[in-house]
């Protein structure tokens, strides 16, 4: 059984997605969400997890700081939990670069877009619907990938493309995009487990 850690800064659709593929779905028996992180005190992702009974943190993440405090904690939980895979979902921030050199090759992110079209720093949430809308493009869609120390360039595990219709809007799009990412992250992570 992989013990999984999710990051979230807010709504945490994804995180229930997650929760309940280990409950119900496909990854029944094989991972379980044992922390979630929030640097938003505000974020509904943590009640989720409280309804879950899932042990949850809120972390401060200090600005005008190097992230070293932010990093630092996590770190130890993720130690003392023997955390195997951290899941990026709906995580506002990078990760410090010695989280990611000591979880290399265990930490995922999901990315509303077609990566590597639509990423990159700046690039989250309405802003990447926003912009994939004004430049007219006609398929978009998300990715899930390694994390790495940079934003949104690590290896790609799964991506899945739907069509932007013309009478869609951002808030539109946004939806559409969750419905399929609700079913490729649970997808991704059983391919790591399993690799
Ligand atoms: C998701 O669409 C996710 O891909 C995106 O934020 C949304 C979070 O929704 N992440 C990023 O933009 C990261 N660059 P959720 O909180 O309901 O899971």
């Amino acid at each position: 059984m992989k013990k999984l850690a999710v990051l979230v800064s807010g709504n945490g659709s994804n995180l229930q997605a997650i929760i309940d593929s280990t409950k119900c779905g496909i990854l029944k028996n094989m991972a379980k969400v044992c922390l979630v992180v929030s640097n938003n005190a505000n974020a509904y992702a943590l009640e989720r997890a409280r309804n879950e009974a899932i042990k949850n943190l809120y972390i401060k993440w200090r600005a005008f700081e190097d992230d070293s405090f932010f990093d630092r904690e996590i770190l130890k939980q993720f130690q003392n939990l023997k955390i195997d895979i951290i899941c990026l979902a709906g995580f506002n921030r990078i990760l410090g670069k010695s989280v990611v050199k000591i979880f290399d090759g265990k930490i995922l992110n999901i990315h509303p877009s077609l990566l590597p079209k639509f990423g990159g720093k700046g690039m989250y949430g309405r802003f990447v619907h926003e912009a994939v809308i004004q430049a007219g493009e006609k398929k978009s869609g998300s990715t899930v990938h390694f994390v790495d120390e940079n934003y949104d360039t690590g290896k790609i595990i799964i991506q899945e493309a739907i069509d932007v219709l013309p009478e869609y809007t951002p808030n539109i799009l946004a939806k559409k995009v969750l419905e399929i990412e609700h079913k490729i992250y649970p997808k991704a992570i059983k391919k790591i487990i399993e690799n």
